[in-house]
């Protein structure tokens, strides 16, 4: 049954529920901050003052981010601007962490891709970008740092279209450059924001491009002044028109220039980004589209993580609402187990600052307290038990022999190894016959937050010893004792029993497909 009160359909449409990817250093924290100080949610931004005095980005909370400087957990930031209520997933920038970002984009419904104006499609920008794609969900892009000197306007479209083959319909275009007088032109209200040191920008009504426009003129320079109206004319009969079925495949990006440091063109962009944007749309699960206006509460859960504040010890399952409104205290299906349970002390967050919350809508991200009883993955609903669509796993591809230093430490080192587990950054195998312990990460990186975290946060050192081993396969069907020997592998098992074979190299992988039929060597991506 669909919900058809004004209010609910309002809350649904005023929801926007986005994910930021960039290429580290390409400006993410600092947009994020930006966008939290037009929000009014903080009053401090993360200026280079700010930095130098040790004053973190809001969504920092890992002392590893701050020792390292990257961002290796994803945060939740909840705030409201112009009438929308915004959820911002920060996904973590280094390409170890791809899973942890590809869980978070599910729960997005789409994703602002930040690119540095100077560095244009960098490396780890094209990682990310294939994770989007992989979502279908549509894309956004900020062309950041426009406030120094960076690639020329029309290449950025063109690397666009050739590296990540996705066309774009800039909104707004540079005007001038740095370090001499700039500004952005508004393509579709025919303005342009002119940079102004120190002062607010000043917008000047451009009106039709054929016409003089001594102001501007005045201001850009003849040069740049040519320049932009060539480039706009360009753009009109060149460049990919708006085509909003393009935008919602992802197969067109509309486009914006500006600088986060110093919020020249962010206003604007936020104000244009939050009025495209995607409300929630209807998700797939095992009983078909799931409509947000369904009156039965629906949601997943897409990441747990544990000791998130050391001073809770506590463990968070974070979870999207999709369908119906969640209350607080409310009894729900636990549909992976079959238990009914209470959603209690529900949270919203703000970085480090938590609020419980009495009310979340479709879009919403909402965090639990989690005993224990939640995974990746699951599913709760209200009414019908269904299960939305299952995450994909991913294929490890780095081992290590891993155990605790000091014998004496055994019972908390199972612990924090169960528990860092649970939440997905490692996947735990054993030996079948000893005690051995081996860890598998997408991400070498991995196993240093594993590493530091035991230590932080389970008081437990650890040693670790790589294994050769690069490629993983799941043996389906077969025991232990069948299992012909094979040169060259390693036999392991998780701890649900599943049995695996660990390999050096694709060499290796394919010797043993002569001692075992391909339908028992499987890749794990395809395990129920
Ligand atoms: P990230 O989260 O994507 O890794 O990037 P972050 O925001 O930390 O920004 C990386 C660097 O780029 C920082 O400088 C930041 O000040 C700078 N930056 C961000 N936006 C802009 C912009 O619009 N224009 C210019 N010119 N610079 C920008 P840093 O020197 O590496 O660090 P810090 O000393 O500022 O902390």
């Amino acid at each position: 049954m669909i919900i058809e009160t004004e209010k609910f359909k309002n809350e649904i449409e005023n929801r926007r529920t986005f994910a930021i990817i960039s290429h580290p250093d390409a400006g993410k924290t600092t947009l994020t901050e930006r966008l939290l100080l037009i929000g009014g949610a903080i009053r401090l931004a993360g200026s280079i003052k700010g930095r130098k005095t040790k004053t973190y980005a809001a969504s920092d909370w890992m002392e590893m981010e701050r020792q390292r400087g990257i961002s290796v957990t994803s945060s939740v930031l909840q705030f409201t601007y112009q009438g929308y209520r915004i959820n911002l997933l920060d996904t973590p920038g280094h390409q170890d962490f791809s899973e942890d970002t590809y869980r978070t984009l599910t729960a997005a419904d789409c994703a602002l891709m930040m690119i540095d104006m100077a560095k244009g499609v960098e490396a780890q920008t094209i990682k990310l970008f294939e994770v989007c794609r992989l979502q279908g969900i549509p894309i956004f892009t900020f062309i950041n740092k426009l406030d120094r000197q960076g690639k020329e306007p029309l290449d950025l479209l063109d690397e666009l279209e050739k590296v990540l083959g996705i066309g774009s319909h800039p909104m707004n275009w540079p005007a001038g450059a740095a370090p001499g007088p700039y500004g952005i032109y508004h393509r579709h209200s025919r303005q342009l924001e002119l940079h102004r040191t120190d002062q607010e920008p000043e917008i000047i009504p451009a009106g039709s491009e054929e016409a003089e426009h001594p102001q501007i003129k005045n201001a850009l320079g003849e040069y740049s002044y040519n320049k932009l109206w060539d480039e706009i004319k360009l753009l009109e009969t060149a460049g990919d028109n708006f085509d909003q079925d393009k935008v919602d495949q992802g197969l067109l990006t509309p486009l914006f220039f500006g600088s986060a440091i110093s919020g020249f063109g962010v206003t604007s962009f936020f104000t244009e980004f939050l009025r495209q944007g995607p409300m929630p749309a209807p998700r797939e699960s095992s009983a078909g589209f799931i409509d947000p206006a369904s009156k039965n509460f629906s949601s997943f859960i897409f990441k747990i993580q544990a000791n998130m504040n050391p001073a809770h010890r506590d463990r968070i399952a974070f979870l999207r609402v999709c369908s119906g409104v969640f209350n607080r205290d409310m009894m729900v299906n636990h549909v992976r187990t079959g238990k009914n349970i209470r959603l209690s002390q529900p949270q919203q967050f703000l970085a480090q600052n938590r609020n419980i919350t009495e009310q979340a809508y479709p879009g919403d991200i909402i965090g639990l307290y989690d005993p224990g009883l939640f995974k990746v993955g699951d599913t709760l609903t209200e009414g019908d038990s269904f299960q939305f669509k299952r995450l994909p796993r991913f294929s490890p591809e780095h081992f290590v022999r891993v155990s605790s230093k000091a014998a004496m430490k055994h019972k908390q080192f199972h612990k924090g190894l169960k528990q860092l587990a649970e939440e997905g950054a490692v996947q735990v195998f054993m030996t079948p016959g000893s005690e051995n312990i081996i860890l598998g990460a997408v991400g070498e990186l991995q196993f240093e937050v594993f590493k530091y975290r035991l230590k932080a946060e389970y008081n437990v050192e650890v040693q670790m010893e790589r294994l050769p081993y690069s490629m993983l396969r799941w043996i389906k069907g077969m025991t232990v004792k069948e299992l012909p020997d094979i040169l060259n592998s390693k036999t392991v098992k998780d701890q649900e029993e599943n049995l695996y074979l660990l390999f050096k190299s694709e060499f290796w992988h394919k010797m043993a497909l002569e001692k075992i039929a391909e339908e028992n060597l499987r890749p794990v991506e395809e395990m129920p």
